[in-house]
Parts: structure tokens; C-alpha cells; sequence
């Protein structure tokens, strides 16, 4: 079980107004927010297509918030190095998409960004396996990829619990995520399970970060 004074609150600006992008982000900093969370879909391994790296590069000038890039597309290794250089702190990727899994977060990390895994509702937790000795996260998806606002599938908590154990045996400082529709009853299990890093989309922009992010502050204090 994580500390709750140390979960991340990651905003996922999927949900966010795209007409007011800018006034949406600060916005989430102002409340509280603790990282940015950038969903990149190329229309191919999702269905849904969203923004790049040029979008990427204008958010770390009106932002001083990590900015945590999901890499959602096919064969990632070809362009995850644009994304770093337009400012992105943390990459994660699907081993799915990835033929040479080592070879991909090794080389994130070389290029100074941090480097995360994500695994699908159906994808083995054993793909962490021969990993979890080089990855600074691990994003547990409690939806399947490609749209905001649906339902949490609740496996996800007994699939964190695990992965918090793999986690705590390598004895590493690996960060656990959790991402898809996550509302504030969602915290308390999430975190229980181990997660310590909450990315929130739908919840939070719905009725805008000024509002919601306190609450979810609120609920990650008492
Ligand atoms: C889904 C994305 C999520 C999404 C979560 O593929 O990875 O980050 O924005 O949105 P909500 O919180 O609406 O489920
Ligand atoms: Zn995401």
C-alpha cells in the first residue's frame, strides 16, 4: 500500500477542452496537479487519433509540470526520440508495440527521459518480467486503450497488488500507475492496491480542474 501524501495526481488532457488547452493546464497546476499526462494515438494500434510531438514541445513552454507521455501508436522505437527532445519527462510505452523492449527503455534512458511500461487489461504480468530492473514505471491500464470516459474494469486492483509485489521484491524506486476511468471512489482501492501515481481524465475535466482536483486532493489527505 502507497502513502497517500506521496500519490501523483496526473491530469490526462484527452479530457480537456482542446479550444482552451492552455487555460485547462494551468488550471490543473493552480489546483494541485502533480504531472501532465499526454496520450499519444496514432489512429493504428488505437482507433482514436489525438496529437504529437509538436504538441508535446508547446505544453513544456506553458508548463512547468512533468509531462507523462503515453505512447499509444505502432513502432514507437522510430519516433519515441522526438518526443523526448520536445520535453517529455517520462515515455511509456506497450511491449506490445515494442520488438526490442530492453533495447527501447534503455534507449529512452539514455536520452535523459524516464521510461515506463503499460499493460493492457489482457496483456501477462510476466511481460515486466525482464524489464522490471531497467523501468522508472509501470502503468497498469484499468481500461482498454484508445478512448477516455469508460468503465473502470476492476481486475485492475488485484493486477496493481501484484505488480506493487514484483515492484517492492526488485527493492527499486519504480512508480505504479493506474489510468482509466478513475473517479474519486476509485482513489482509496487504487491506492490500497499499491498504485501511487492516479491518471484522471474524464473525472477531472468534466467539471473543469479547478473544481475536481481539490476534491481529489482532499480525498488523497484524510
Ligand atoms: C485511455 C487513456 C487514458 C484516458 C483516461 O486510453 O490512456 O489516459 O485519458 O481517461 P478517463 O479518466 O476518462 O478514463
Ligand atoms: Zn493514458
Amino acid at each position: 500500500m502507497s502513502d497517500t501524501n506521496s500519490v501523483i495526481l496526473a491530469p490526462s488532457i484527452l479530457a480537456a477542452d482542446f479550444g482552451r488547452l492552455a487555460e485547462e493546464i494551468e488550471d490543473c497546476e493552480t489546483a494541485g496537479a502533480d504531472w501532465i499526462h499526454c496520450d499519444i494515438m496514432d489512429g493504428h494500434y488505437v482507433p482514436n487519433l489525438t496529437f504529437g510531438p509538436m504538441i508535446i514541445k508547446r505544453l513544456k513552454q506553458i508548463t512547468t509540470l512533468p509531462l507523462d507521455v503515453h505512447l499509444m501508436i505502432t513502432n514507437p522505437d522510430s519516433t519515441f526520440e522526438w518526443y523526448v527532445n520536445a520535453g517529455a519527462d517520462w515515455i511509456s510505452v506497450h511491449p506490445e508495440t515494442c520488438p526490442h523492449l530492453n533495447y527501447t527503455l534503455r534507449r529512452v534512458r539514455e536520452l535523459g527521459a524516464r521510461a515506463g511500461v503499460v499493460l493492457n487489461p489482457g496483456s501477462p504480468l510476466s511481460l515486466l518480467e525482464p524489464v522490471i530492473d531497467i523501468v522508472d514505471l509501470v502503468l497498469i491500464m484499468s481500461v482498454n486503450p484508445g478512448f477516455g470516459g469508460q468503465q473502470f474494469i476492476p481486475e485492475a486492483l488485484s493486477r496493481l497488488t501484484r505488480v506493487r509485489g514484483m515492484i517492492d521484491h526488485s527493492g527499486r524506486d519504480v512508480r505504479l500507475s493506474v489510468d482509466g476511468g478513475i473517479g474519486l471512489d476509485k482513489i482509496r482501492p487504487a491506492v490500497a492496491a499499491g498504485a501511487d501515481v492516479l491518471v484522471v481524465g474524464t473525472s477531472i475535466f468534466k467539471d473543469g480542474p479547478a473544481v475536481t482536483i481539490p476534491k481529489f486532493k482532499q480525498v488523497l489527505a484524510s
